[in-house]
């Protein structure tokens, strides 16, 4: 293995959403590593990709009407899609693996046969407690109150075959690897896996699923589709041609230097994982670093709880590099932090423009205004220079054993230290009452601005990884070349020429008003969800045609019932489920998503509407049977809806027409 080479990956994002500023945290944090290695002189190889087969695609692309295929295709290589994101947060991966890859899936299967063939992986019987409405198995403690956690239905045991992957067998290995080696960082990840898994022993797992079809095949048993985590993890290898003729890097970069990873799946990634590559007999990844999560006002976001952040917005409004930074300098990688747009724009404004952006222009204004933007001959270093000049030298060591650590914030705020420093020294040494003083107009006012520049530039190099299109720009205005950008010269204050030519160009960070800006964000994000509302609307008619014969609509049957019962679902915000007489002999459950419009109380007794002949649909875990009819429209960027009432003189069971 060549010490020079460093192999870096994210985690496989499932493309069943677009991506939120929370998964674009973990990439733009293995970016910088990338980006700071390739720095430093390491060949890198940066993988990053799309974890696309399961349930939950699979139900996500049926209930769009298209196929897996399609519905992946198009949250990956979409408007707007993942690989769009990517780009425009200036990722520089060099590699992007999708699970649905023809070369991986072939891999896949080979791994799990070979996995088979040795004993590590053995055909048994899943046993666990059953919920037939839900297809769902359930071990006894994810029971609650002894019955399903999704529907709350009674549940059997039953048993299903599968393939299990002998885990236990490694449990000792993995405890020592977790426990006397620094593989898992930060360090309080560890006591977790250990307690919570590996010490109440490692039970066997389950590997393959009968349940659907969007998966890889096991190629000997046709039926049974590898389990999502063995398809996935296999990615980090296959991506550099393990088991494929895709790629021939394996030799070269594996084992792995990080995989970073959010902390709610370091489970997989530093127990199963390294089980997977001991059966393998491959050697292990160097590090696995479970970063924290961004939060919004303390919880995690979720499309599903509507409050997730788009990363588009924000780059687009305040500049990717500023994004960049922000998710770099606010959070401490380890840790979760508060995401805020507060936080988001106090930072460009005190870090961004009145530090960075101030001290590059102050510098080159007054390197422009005193000398044309030439420096002249400069007076040798003097003793208001010292600290100033000391701070630059023992800079870039400081920012590396930080960047060693995957301690971004860190690095960042030692860089910020000397723009602040040399903010100061300006305001201490103040050039314009040098360029007063005829005697001192020349070379000490040189000497001044010469420090600056150079300080300017030392700092410029270390930020380049968090923040590559500005640091671009202030290089120009530099006049630095590219051997005035290297991680070499970053180490030497002095290597700046002395008469070096300045151009002053744009101002890189403009200062945002806060009371305003928030609420322009506020309006720009309230038209972005309307303009998505307005295009999945406009889609629709497009594809639907506009008449239907009379025949198709004697089709749909609909029939008037009475409200026995309505409660609102657990877990869900927006569904109510109904307990309906639909004059049937029995009672008809309906699922409704329409609990922002009603509370369920106001709806017992009520004579309603539903569409009697719909097919059954599974939400949450409940089985819905037709759909209650409502009036709705879109009103000034906000749905109403009224759900369709009768007069309760209107019997249950009567059809429409
Ligand atoms: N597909 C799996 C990973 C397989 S790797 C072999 C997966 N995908 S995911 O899309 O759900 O999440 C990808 C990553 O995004 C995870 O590391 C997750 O922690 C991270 N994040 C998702 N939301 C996040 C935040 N709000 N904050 C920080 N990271 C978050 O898991």
């Amino acid at each position: 293995m060549n010490k020079n080479k460093y192999y870096i990956t994210t985690p496989i994002y499932y493309p069943s959403d677009k991506l939120h500023i929370g998964h674009a945290y973990c990439t733009v944090a293995a970016d910088v590593m990338a980006r700071y290695k390739r720095l430093t002189g390491h060949e890198v190889l940066f993988l990053t990709g799309t974890d696309e087969h399961g349930l939950k695609i699979e139900d996500k692309a049926r209930e769009a009407g298209v196929t897996p295929q399609q519905f992946v295709d198009s949250i990956v290589e979409g408007p707007r899609g993942v690989l769009d994101l990517w780009k425009l947060m200036n990722i520089s991966n060099d590699r992007f693996i999708r699970t649905t890859d023809p070369y991986h899936e072939e891999a896949v299967k080979k791994i799990f046969k070979q996995l088979y063939d040795q004993g590590d992986i053995y055909k048994g019987k899943y046993e666990g407690k059953y919920c037939k409405p839900c297809e769902s198995f359930w071990t006894d403690s994810q029971l609650v109150e002894g019955k399903c956690p999704d529907c709350g239905r009674e549940v059997a045991d039953a048993q299903e075959e599968a393939y299990f992957f002998r885990l236990s067998k490694y449990s000792d290995r993995i405890r020592d690897l977790l426990e006397n080696t620094d593989f898992l960082e930060p360090r309080s990840r560890v006591n977790e896996m250990v307690n919570n898994f590996i010490k109440p022993g490692l039970e066997d797992l389950c590997v393959s699923r009968t349940s659907f079809k969007w998966g890889v095949p096991v190629d000997f048993d046709p039926g049974h589709v590898v389990y999502v985590w063995i398809d996935a993890l296999s990615n980090y290898i296959t991506a550099l041609g393990y088991d494929n003729d895709q790629f021939h890097d394996f030799k070269d970069f594996w084992p792995a230097d990080v995989h970073f990873v959010g902390k709610e799946i370091v489970r997989f990634h530093s127990i199963i994982w390294p089980a997977i590559l001991m059966a393998l007999n491959l050697p292990l990844p160097k590090k696995v670093y479970g970063h924290g999560w961004l939060l919004l006002d303390g919880g995690k976001m979720s499309k599903s709880k509507g409050n997730v952040v788009d990363p588009y917005l924000l780059a687009e409004r305040y500049s990717v590099d500023a994004l960049r930074y922000f998710l770099m300098r606010e959070f401490p990688f380890g840790s979760d932090g508060n995401f805020s747009n507060e936080g988001l724009i106090t930072r460009i404004n005190v870090d961004l423009a009145n530090d960075l952006g101030n001290l590059v222009s102050r510098t080159l204004t007054m390197t422009g205004s005193y000398f044309g933007g030439t420096l002249p001959a400069r007076q040798e270093e003097g003793p208001e220079d010292r600290e100033m000049v000391s701070l630059c030298a023992s800079l870039r060591d400081q920012y590396e054993a930080h960047m060693e650590k995957f301690a971004f914030q860190d690095a960042l705020m030692d860089v910020f230290r000397v723009i602040s420093h040399a903010n100061k020294y300006i305001d201490e040494t103040k050039p314009w009452v040098l360029s007063k003083e005829k005697e001192e107009k020349g070379p000490r006012l040189a000497r001044v601005l010469y420090n600056l520049l150079e300080s300017v530039r030392l700092c410029t190099v270390l930020l380049t990884p968090f923040m590559p299109q500005t640091c671009e720009k202030i290089f120009t205005q530099l006049g630095a070349d590219p051997a005035l950008q290297t991680w070499e010269s970053a180490g030497h204050f002095g290597s700046l020429p002395a008469q070096v030519t300045v151009t002053r160009g744009e101002n890189l960070f403009p200062r945002i008003d806060m009371a305003k800006e928030l609420k322009a964000l506020e309006e720009a994000h309230a038209a972005l969800l309307k303009q998505e509302a307005k295009t999945s609307r406009e889609k629709a008619p497009e594809e639907a045609p506009s008449y239907i014969t009379f025949d198709d609509f004697v089709k749909v049957q609909f029939i008037t019932c009475k409200v026995l019962a309505c409660e609102a679902v657990p877990k869900s915000k927006k569904l109510l489920r109904f307990t309906l007489d639909c004059g049937e002999g029995r009672t008809r459950q309906i699922l409704s998503g329409i609990h922002e419009y009603y509370e369920p109380e106001e709806l017992v007794g009520k004579t309603l509407v539903a569409c009697s002949n719909l097919a059954p649909r599974k939400m949450m875990g409940l089985e819905s049977n037709g759909m209650l009819i409502s009036a709705v429209k879109e009103v000034d960027g906000k749905e109403q809806l009224h759900l369709l009432m009768l007069e309760d003189t209107v019997p249950a069971g009567f059809t429409l027409c």
